[in-house]
């Protein structure tokens, strides 16, 4: 279906179903409604019209709203077309086909991760209308940029995506809220505690959206994290759905920015998810992150507003103006040396657009989870560190080993992710497996670290040209904070493994 013809609808008021002429001129004609379709993308009703041979039509979904039927066309027995599939640029389309069955519409297919096999009874233009996607009205205009006094370093604390997916609920959030008090997490930096997405329920008749039953309490929740001397964060999507398949923000913007602010959280990750279906290009993607970006601001409670839309559109470049302090600059991180290094070391975002207030974010951190080998670990930390990225932790903090939070909590490691300056290192040179990367800081001092993306220990030296200047009168060994006042004839590093050390004259 062409967009203009969408607006057209949206503008009338109208469903789609009220455009095309009722003659029914294949046996697939007419209005099919699916009531028990797998909930992603949540197929809801076919509607497929034909013309003077011609066909057309469109699938809704829960998730993208009406999906536009490409190239329909009756074939072996079947109507078969094809469907935009947007985040997969390997098959930008995928083939559907409906067989009719018994008097039923049998709908198969698949959309980006779904598989969609369903079966759809016969309905009428009524129901069609009951059943018409409804559009949220345009995009606001982007306005004056949304400047922002929070975050003048990485933000830093703990979400439970990593660990806990969708199985979160009030008790492991106050859990965590606690062993960030009784670990010393809290009072080495890490702040927030941020439910990542599961926590949403239905919308209430007035459109507010209530918690699901393992939240019973927002409020409540918030005061408590409060009171462990924390702040706590909130997810949602631009889309009609989130990336686990929960009610996203998509026509409530205003309304949801508000709810968050009365009921105390401090912190909003916004993710893409389904909504890259209604803005695809630059300029709507920003709008739409805008538009929250202004919601959160004319709550008049402060928010850290993380942009979670995986680095599209050069995100860094406009990050900041949308009223964002973070945004993601990949796509997600997983619990394993080789996800974290293509991430950490290569998509860790341009340099240029890192600074106080506004970060790149490579996602969030997998230590403790169990996945990776100690200098594995340390090379994830050191990265980040040296990256100026935000520190989440994604681990369950009750069972953090005393490795795990040694490794969290060094002070040399977080000054360095923490430094004033805000500035994210770039990795100079290149020998073999080794890397050495830079990051000024504001006290004239420089980071350097030693990475070792080889399966096996290799050495190289450090020159005082690393850190851009000609003789280096004092080293401090970041990870064991040992001084000496020279740099050494060369650093062994281990396997996958990574030094790092903070170098003046
Ligand atoms: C996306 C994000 C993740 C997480 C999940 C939740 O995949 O990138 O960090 O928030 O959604 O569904």
């Amino acid at each position: 279906m062409p967009r203009a013809l969408f607006t057209a609808a949206v503008l009338l008021g109208t469903s789609l179903s009220l455009a095309a002429p009722a003659l029914a001129k294949t046996a697939y004609d007419g209005v099919w409604l699916f009531d028990e379709a797998p909930p992603t993308p949540g197929v809801t009703m076919m509607q497929v019209t034909s013309k003077g041979g011609k066909i057309e039509g469109t699938v809704t979904t829960q998730w993208y709203g009406p999906v536009e039927m490409l190239n329909p066309r009756v074939e072996d027995g079947a109507l078969k077309f094809d469907t935009r599939n947007i985040n997969d640029r390997e098959h930008p389309t995928r083939p559907w086909s409906v067989a009719i069955e018994g008097g039923k519409a049998h709908l198969k297919g698949r959309i980006w991760e779904s598989e969609v096999d369903a079966s759809g009874y016969r309905g009428n233009t009524k129901d069609a209308r009951a059943r018409a996607f409804k559009f949220s009205p345009p995009l606001p205009a982007l306005g004056a940029p949304i400047p922002s006094k929070l975050a003048a370093t990485p933000p830093m604390g703990w979400s439970s995506w990593n660990k806990f997916a969708e199985h979160i609920d009030d008790k492991t959030v106050r859990a965590m809220a606690d062993a960030m008090v009784s670990t010393g997490l809290r009072d080495a930096g890490y702040l927030y505690v941020n439910i990542d997405d599961g926590w949403q329920g239905k919308r209430g008749a007035d459109g507010v959206l209530q918690p699901n039953e393992k939240f019973p309490d927002m409020k409540a929740l918030t005061d408590y994290v409060h009171s462990r001397g924390l702040k706590i964060g909130i997810y949602s999507s631009q889309g009609p759905r989130t990336c686990a398949g929960y009610e996203g923000s998509y026509g409530h913007v205003m309304q949801d920015a508000q709810t968050y602010a009365d009921w105390g959280f401090d912190y909003l990750k916004y993710d893409l998810c389904s909504g890259e279906w209604f803005y695809d290009e630059a300029a709507t993607v920003k709008r739409s992150y805008y538009e929250m970006g202004a919601a959160l601001q004319a709550t008049g409670r402060d928010f850290i507003f993380s942009l979670c839309e995986y680095g599209r559109f050069d995100v860094g470049s406009w990050g900041r103006d949308v009223g964002g302090q973070l945004w993601r600059t990949t796509g997600d991180i997983t619990d394993d040396y080789p996800t974290m290094a293509k991430i950490g070391f290569d998509k860790n975002g341009k340099p240029e657009w890192a600074g106080p207030h506004g970060f790149n974010d490579p996602d969030m951190l997998e230590i403790g989870n169990g996945g990776m080998s100690a200098d594995e670990y340390r090379t994830h930390m050191t990265l980040w560190a040296m990256s100026a990225a935000p520190l989440m932790m994604g681990h369950d903090l009750r069972e953090s080993t005393p490795e795990t939070l040694a490794m969290l909590t060094n002070p040399r490691v977080i000054a360095v992710d923490q430094d004033a300056k805000g500035v994210q290192a770039k990795a100079l040179r290149k020998h073999g497996t080794m890397e050495v990367w830079a990051k000024p800081l504001a006290d004239g001092r420089v980071a350097l670290a030693l990475f070792n993306r080889g399966d096996a220990a290799s050495s190289l030296a450090l020159v005082p040209g690393d850190a851009g200047l000609t003789a280096v009168t004092q080293v401090q060994d970041v990870w064991s904070g040992t001084k000496s006042a020279k740099l050494p004839a060369s650093y062994t590093v281990p396997a996958r493994g990574a030094v790092m050390v903070v170098v003046g004259d």
